[in-house]
């Protein structure tokens, strides 16, 4: 059996006294992308909070590489290789694209692949050519790309990223979508997303959310098999 890099098991997540996540389990295989779908307020955005500790879990257990990480803090969970593309960008808008990629790095604990500033800059152009200007007058793709690249700055061996393609231009979805094609040959990567298209483009596998259930997980191929039967489940395209 494939060992699990990342795995949930029965994770229920709460807000105050809001029950928002239900015995989540999800597993996540070492150089696989999984692709956690939903619709709006399914769980996901909770989901990749309590991976990343934002927001500790209830109950169930959260495994890295085989080891219980839910109690740990944002900071130990970030240095043990699991990176963040939150949704929203939310780059540091006064700092220029330079520094927001040089405050991301993180020096040498790490033996793996090592990413630099000028690898980040042969990836993404655009950011080299605006490395000067403050990430808050960068348009929103360019923001996007910058919050791909700080999160790549921090070496993860897993990826996270809380839907990268909303509100961006259908070229834009594209390069994300290379980008992310790129990507999966160097990492593992959980990829949030209401761009079916896209997600069904570049996933190994498929875990379907719906009010914090989980109602499917899969190979893409069995999703795409049952699409007709999990339609309901998913956003409006
Ligand atoms: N900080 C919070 N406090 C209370 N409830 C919250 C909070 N954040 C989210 N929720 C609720 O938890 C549920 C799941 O929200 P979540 O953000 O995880 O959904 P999502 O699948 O990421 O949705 P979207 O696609 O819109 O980003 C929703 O009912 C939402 O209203
Ligand atoms: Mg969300």
């Amino acid at each position: 059996m494939a060992t699990s890099l990342l795995s949930l098991d029965r994770v229920n997540a709460f807000y105050g006294d809001s029950h928002v996540l239900h015995d989540v389990s999800l597993n996540l295989q070492a150089g696989r992308l999984l692709a956690l779908l939903g619709r709006n307020g399914a769980g996901k955005t909770t989901c990749i909070s309590s991976i990343i500790g934002f927001l500790p879990s209830r109950s169930g257990s959260i495994r890295l590489d085989g080891e219980a990480i839910q109690t740990w803090s944002p900071e130990m969970i970030c240095r043990s290789g699991v990176g963040l593309v939150p949704q929203g960008r939310r780059v540091f808008g006064s700092l220029t694209v330079r520094e927001n990629l040089d405050v991301a790095a993180r020096k040498g604990d790490r033996v793996q692949s090592h990413w630099t500033r000028d690898g980040i800059y042969d990836i993404f152009p655009r950011l080299k050519e605006r490395q000067s200007q403050q990430a808050s007058s960068l348009s929103g793709g360019e923001q996007q790309m910058l919050a791909i690249g700080r999160a790549l700055m921090t070496n993860p061996r897993v990826l996270l990223l809380d839907e990268p393609s909303e509100g961006l231009a259908p070229q834009l979805v594209r390069e994300v979508g290379q980008i992310l094609t790129m990507l999966k040959t160097q990492m593992s990567i959980v990829l949030v997303e209401q761009n079916l298209g896209l997600a069904l483009k570049v996933a190994d596998d498929v875990a379907l959310l719906n009010t914090g259930r989980v109602v499917f997980a899969g190979t893409r191929d069995l999703f795409e098999q049952q699409q007709a039967e999990l339609q309901s489940h998913l956003g409006v395209e």
